[in-house]
């Protein structure tokens, strides 16, 4: 692709780590997604890199000298949504956030401001006459986030942070000058789970490889002309070392993407570090960091998850979960493993002793006194500082923490578990309604050979819409969202999950 003038002032368009970037012009300015606290996020699991703590009295010293200012949070998670920084902003800022369906971000965010404004999706909102913006929003169960697309008079920037719609790609129909996306993994899935170093390695490329797909399919669609990788990847300065190297796991740095694009012929990727701007067209990504450079990150960083106390009240978090299952008593779930919680630490499949366990059988509604471990489960453990915080935060704060090992028996991914291990009791019945509503319309697709299948429009997973999804060799189709396969010749199945797209062969059907 062929490098083009794009006309940027320095100062107009800046990129200041992690997700956050600001757009203004001589009276205003839009600051996306500022994350710069010392404590990092996630009870100081997950930390800016490069470091970016520096930059913050600089960002508000730009917002400060502004007639108009507005902050777009684009969701709740908190390398995203950085309460600490909103704290220190100054009460004229219109802070902007998707509309979604669960209210628990906006009355966090109303809470500190009352100048907030939140925005549909597709809904155009002018900053001045000069800057305008349109959000694309993902709203499905416990999955929310917003794309953001800033139209200026010299330039359109699209950030699609971390949001998953890339199957949703092609209806943006905006020239694109800058585009950014998150290019690694946000997950706890496989680096906390009890896989082997080969299943986890294996795991982990794949994931990799399906998310640097999706990146580039969407730089053939969007042919944007700068692409700035941004949204992560977090290093993990409290955690083991291995995961802020990025090797064998989804935390993968910028250099492995490098080869990627250049692979793949994509050249024009700007490499932007926290404080640079468009004009610094720098074409070296961030390196991998080093033990050393883990090491003296360190210095001066403030540590959560050392301030939390070593014991917890299980009466408390079996209160928790009672409430949860009053919550859902109306909604039939079936298949669903028992999830154990173990504050113990310790994990060993052949102590059938209910020391130190919670048994919750989601499927019934009701905590159990004992569980033989014949029957299928997943098991979170963890020490009682993990459980402490289950009773004081929200649970996908507390998972995101990365600080729990996961045993699941059988390895397959259960999305009832999933809703009800990362929702707020606030939440957890609207996370299930919107989960299980799909609507059922069918389509047709073509494989490579011209072999037709009808198969469910949208994916059993988090509702992809599967129309332009690929079909691979092995006639297995890619849901363009996380990378699922649905055997085409199996009745549309994938094996991860049990879930289904309920694929007929036309031949079949017609016959
Ligand atoms: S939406 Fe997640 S795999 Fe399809």
């Amino acid at each position: 692709m062929r490098k083009e003038f794009v006309e940027v002032q320095r100062g107009d368009f800046q990129f200041w780590g992690h997700n956050c970037f600001s757009v203004s012009n001589e009276f205003t300015t839009l600051l996306i997604d500022p994350w710069f606290s010392n404590s990092g996020a996630f009870c100081s699991s997950w930390f800016q890199y490069p470091k970016n703590h520096h930059l913050k009295n600089c960002v508000l010293d730009l917002i400060c000298e502004k007639k108009n200012i507005f902050i777009f949070v684009s969701h709740e998670h908190q390398d995203h949504f950085d309460k600490e920084f909103l704290s220190c902003v100054p009460p004229n800022v219109k802070i902007i956030i998707p509309k979604y369906f669960d209210k628990d971000f906006r009355n966090q965010i109303i809470k500190d401001s009352n100048n907030v404004v939140e925005l549909e999706n597709n809904e155009k909102y002018s900053l001045d006459n000069e800057i305008s913006i349109l959000l694309f929003i993902k709203d499905i169960g416990i999955n929310h986030d917003a794309a953001i697309l800033v139209k200026t008079n010299n330039f359109v920037f699209f950030n699609q942070n971390d949001c998953k719609i890339f199957d949703q790609i092609y209806k943006v129909k905006e020239t694109i000058d800058f585009y950014s996306v998150q290019f690694s993994g946000a997950n706890w899935h496989p680096s906390n789970f009890n896989f082997s170093d080969k299943k986890k390695k294996k795991i982990s490329s794949e994931k990799v490889n399906s998310k640097f797909a999706n990146v580039l399919n969407a730089l053939n669609i969007l042919k944007p002309k700068y692409f700035i990788p941004a949204a992560g990847p977090a290093i993990f300065p409290f955690l083991e070392k291995e995961l802020s190297l990025g090797q064998n796991n989804i935390f993968v740095h910028q250099p492995e993407l490098k080869n990627f694009l250049e692979d793949n012929q994509f050249k024009n990727t700007l490499f932007l570090k926290p404080g640079e701007s468009f004009n610094s067209n720098n074409s070296e990504p961030i390196k991998v960091p080093s033990f050393e450079d883990i090491k003296s990150y360190k210095i001066g960083l403030k540590n959560k998850w050392s301030d939390i106390p070593d014991k917890f009240d299980r009466f408390v978090l079996e209160e928790e979960i009672n409430e949860r299952f009053s919550k859902i008593d109306d909604i039939n779930i079936k298949n669903c493993p028992v999830l154990i919680f173990n504050y113990g630490n310790v994990f060993n499949k052949d102590d059938r002793t209910t020391q130190n366990k919670i048994f919750i059988d989601i499927e019934n509604k009701k905590l159990l006194e004992t569980f033989d471990y014949a029957s299928n489960y997943q098991e979170i453990v963890s020490k009682e500082k993990y459980f402490y915080l289950m009773c004081n935060e929200r649970w996908q704060n507390v998972y995101l923490t990365l600080r729990a090992k996961v045993f699941r028996k059988p390895d397959i991914f259960n999305n009832d578990l999933n809703i009800f291990l990362f929702s707020d009791s606030s939440n957890i019945k609207d996370n299930f309604l919107s989960t299980y509503y799909i609507d059922q319309e069918r389509i047709d697709i073509k494989n490579k050979k011209g072999e037709c299948f009808r198969i469910n429009r949208y994916c059993p997973h988090q509702k992809a819409d599967l129309c332009n999804a690929e079909i691979n060799e092995d006639n297995h189709l890619i849901c363009p969202v996380h990378g699922w396969k649905f055997d085409l010749n199996n009745g549309g199945i994938d094996k991860r999950s049990n879930l289904t797209i309920n694929s007929r062969n036309k031949k079949c059907l017609e016959n």
